[in-house]
C-alpha cells in the first residue's frame, strides 16, 4: 500500500452509522485490511473525558462556541495520538464523525455557520481532512423516526445530550449536511439510506470499493 487512508463517517442520529461502520470493519478484515477504528468526540484518553463532558445531558449552560472549541479540542488530540500515526504507518482509519459533523451540529444546528467552523478546522486541522467520507443521509422524516424510537430505548440521561434536541435543530443538522455534500461530491458519498441494513452496506461498498483500490489498499 502507497500510504494510509482516512475514512469518515458521518449521518444524523438514527441514520444506522454505527452499524455500518462495523459492516465495512468485517468487509475491510475479509479483503485482509485491519483498520484503526476511532470515533469523535472520544478515541483517546482525553477525548473520552471530553466526550463525556459534552453528551451529558447535567451539562448546563454550555456556550455554543465553547462546545465548538471541546469538539476541535477533542479533534486535536485525536489527530496527534490517532489518526496521524496510523496515516503515517499506512494503515486504513474509519472514523466515526469528523469535522463535517461540527459544521452540520454547530454549524447548522447550534447555527454558529460553516464558516466558523471551516476556519476553526484550518486553524487545529490544517490540510488534514478524509479521503473519502461516507454520508448516510435517510430523509428527515426517517431520521427523526429512528431518533425517537432510540431515544425511547436508551438508559439514563448520560450520552442524551444531543438526543434531547428539537426537531428543528435535528432538521438544520440535516440541512448542514446536505450542503457539505452539494459543495464537495467528490470526497462526500452520499447515500440516501431508506433501505435495509444489508442493502446500504452493499452500496456503501460498491461506493468506497473503487477509491480504496485506486489508493493502493486493496488489490
Ligand atoms: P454519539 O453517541 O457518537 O452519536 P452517534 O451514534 O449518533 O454518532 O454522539 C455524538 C454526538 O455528538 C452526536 O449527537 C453528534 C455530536 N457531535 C457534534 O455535535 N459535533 C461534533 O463535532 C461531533 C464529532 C459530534
Amino acid at each position: 500500500m502507497a500510504r494510509g487512508f482516512f475514512v469518515s463517517f458521518e449521518g444524523v442520529d438514527g441514520s444506522g452509522k454505527t452499524t455500518q461502520i462495523l459492516r465495512t470493519e468485517a468487509w475491510l478484515r475479509a479483503n485482509g485490511v485491519e483498520p484503526v477504528m476511532t470515533r469523535q468526540p472520544g478515541g483517546t484518553a482525553v477525548g473520552d473525558r471530553i466526550r463525556a463532558l459534552l453528551l451529558d445531558s447535567r451539562t448546563e449552560g454550555l456556550d455554543a462556541k465553547a462546545e465548538l472549541a471541546m469538539m476541535f479540542a477533542d479533534r486535536a488530540q485525536s489527530i496527534v495520538e490517532v489518526i496521524r500515526p496510523a496515516i503515517e504507518a499506512e494503515r486504513v482509519v474509519l472514523c466515526d464523525r469528523f469535522t463535517d459533523s461540527t459544521e452540520a451540529y454547530q454549524g447548522g444546528g447550534r447555527g454558529l455557520g460553516a464558516e466558523l467552523v471551516r476556519a476553526m478546522h484550518g486553524l487545529v486541522c490544517g490540510e488534514l481532512m478524509p479521503d473519502v467520507t461516507v454520508l448516510l443521509l435517510p430523509s428527515m422524516e426517517v431520521a427523526l423516526r429512528r431518533a425517537r424510537r432510540r431515544n425511547e430505548h436508551t438508559t439514563g440521561a448520560s450520552e442524551g445530550r444531543f438526543e434531547a434536541e428539537q426537531d428543528a435543530f435535528f432538521e438544520r443538522v440535516h440541512a448542514a449536511y446536505r450542503a457539505i455534500a452539494e459543495r464537495e461530491p467528490v470526497r462526500v458519498v452520499t447515500i440516501e439510506c431508506e433501505g435495509n441494513e444489508l442493502a446500504v452496506h452493499r452500496e456503501v461498498i460498491t461506493k468506497i470499493e473503487p477509491r480504496l483500490r485506486a489508493a493502493g489498499v486493496l488489490r
